[in-house]
């Protein structure tokens, strides 16, 4: 049995743009799978669906080997069987434990460079009595800059070379969003791409050699029992990683402010109790993830609730949808910091209740990486910036299908004098 797409909502609709979970709402009850004509592809929205579909190993994400390896290579993310976890095995002990724990005080210095320039203009203006408050909109003059320069630094690249490498960043992140197929978009993609192939190999053939602590140099000299990355797996990776942490991470930011702003309570708490920090960004992850959909491949028919997908079609996870599923959280839609059925011990691991780093074996590789910065940025924010709120008149736009945000937060406190 097909479910005709007409009936359906429409994830490429105007409707869709404005209050996706509205749509989603209706997808869970009503088409838990169905065709979409837009993309071509099988929606699924269902938590325990979604699960169950990551979990398969005869379910893959060969799709990314034409949607993204264009403009990034080969990575990771598209890999299967002992290449993908060959991969895993070099890349994930930079990003957990002690690996991780080593670069914890860049996140920290990087946290501290980027706001310590509009904390001091507000302060400095509130002293000379210009304004009552401090004005910034966080969203661009924090968000969006921290996981980018976090992960220059971790690179350790040339500070010279930021300009270059935002915009490789954005020009990535506009082909692999290029809904409308604008041939402007993919040219200006494909252009960085041999940018950064010009800038990075010679870097790679230089830190093989070095003795540097920065990740660069690690992965470069990476060995586990004899299998190593060659120059252009390296070379792939940083591209992917750019983008994978970048606007992931920028969103989320933006994303569990603009939450916790909305609930005073909820930030009152945070701000009493900065552990709690943690339990907003998990909770940001279920309720307001940046990440809406993981795209797949099923490599023979599936069943699912009477209908048939045919190996080879597209997948279409709205993991979104599935963190917002009634069947497995209790009043989804409510924003909780402190619900029980979302458990903060596992949130940053595959077992997570959220599908915000979604499951199975591709699991956010960065995924403690992101807490990590969300965890000490934001604690360095709040412990400077008493009193937040939105500011006058202010009201947050959400807008992005795939990933979702918020480009602008314009909030007001009071400075430390
Ligand atoms: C809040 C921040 C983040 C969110 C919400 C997020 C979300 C995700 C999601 C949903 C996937 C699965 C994609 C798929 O298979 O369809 C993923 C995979 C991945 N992420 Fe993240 N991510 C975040 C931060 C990061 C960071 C900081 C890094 C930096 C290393 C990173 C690196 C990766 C990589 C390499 C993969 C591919 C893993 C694999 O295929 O085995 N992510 N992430």
């Amino acid at each position: 049995m097909t479910v005709s797409t007409s009936e359906a909502p429409d994830i490429f609709s105007e409707a869709h743009a404005r209050d996706p979970h509205a749509s989603y709402r209706i997808l869970r009850d009503e088409f838990p799978v169905v065709f979409h004509e837009g993309s071509k592809s099988w929606l699924v929205s269902r938590h325990e669906d979604i699960v169950a579909l990551l979990k398969r190993k005869d379910v893959t994400s060969e799709i990314y080997s034409s949607s993204i390896a264009p403009v990034h290579g080969h990575t990771i993310i598209e890999m299967e069987g002992k290449e993908h976890s060959t991969h895993r095995r070099l890349l994930s002990p930079f990003f957990h434990r002690d690996g991780l724990d080593s670069f914890k005080p860049t996140i920290a210095r990087v946290a501290r460079e980027l706001a310590e320039p509009f904390l001091t203009r507000e302060a400095d203006a509130v002293r000379r009595g210009e304004k009552a408050r401090g004005e910034v909109d966080l969203a661009v003059e924090f968000f969006h800059q921290f996981p980018i320069s976090v992960i220059e630094q971790m690179l350790g690249l040339p500070k010279e070379r930021h300009a270059d490498f935002e915009r490789w960043y954005t020009a990535i992140m506009e082909y692999i969003d290029n809904l409308q197929g604008d041939p402007g978009r993919f040219e200006r993609g494909l252009q960085a791409k041999k940018e950064m192939t010009e800038y990075f190999l010679p870097l790679i053939a230089e830190r093989r050699q070095g003795d540097g602590d920065d990740l660069l140099t690690m992965m470069c000299q990476a060995d586990v029992d004899g299998d190593r990355l060659t120059d252009e797996e390296v070379r792939a990776f940083v591209s992917l990683m750019i983008t994978a942490g970048g606007e992931t991470t920028d969103r989320a930011q933006g994303n569990m402010f603009m939450r916790l702003l909305e609930h005073p309570d909820q930030l009152e708490a945070v701000y009493a109790d900065p552990s709690l920090v943690v339990d907003a960004f998990a909770e940001t992850l279920r309720h307001t993830p940046p990440v809406h959909v993981a795209a797949r491949t099923p490599q023979v028919d599936i069943e699912m609730h009477g209908v048939t997908i045919p190996a080879g079609d597209t997948i279409t996870c709205l993991v979104s949808a599935g963190s917002r599923d009634p069947r497995k959280f209790e009043d989804p839609d409510r924003f909780d910091i402190f619900r029980e059925d979302n458990n903060t011990e596992r949130a940053f691991s595959a077992a997570a209740d959220h599908l915000g780093f979604i499951n199975g074996r591709h699991f956010c590789v960065g995924a403690m990486l992101a807490k990590a910065e969300i965890e000490i940025g934001v604690t360095y924010l709040l412990a400077n910036m008493p009193g937040l709120r939105m500011a006058e008149g202010f009201v947050p736009v959400e807008s992005g299908l795939f990933t979702r945000g918020i480009d602008s937060l314009k909030v007001t406190y009071d400075p430390i004098i």
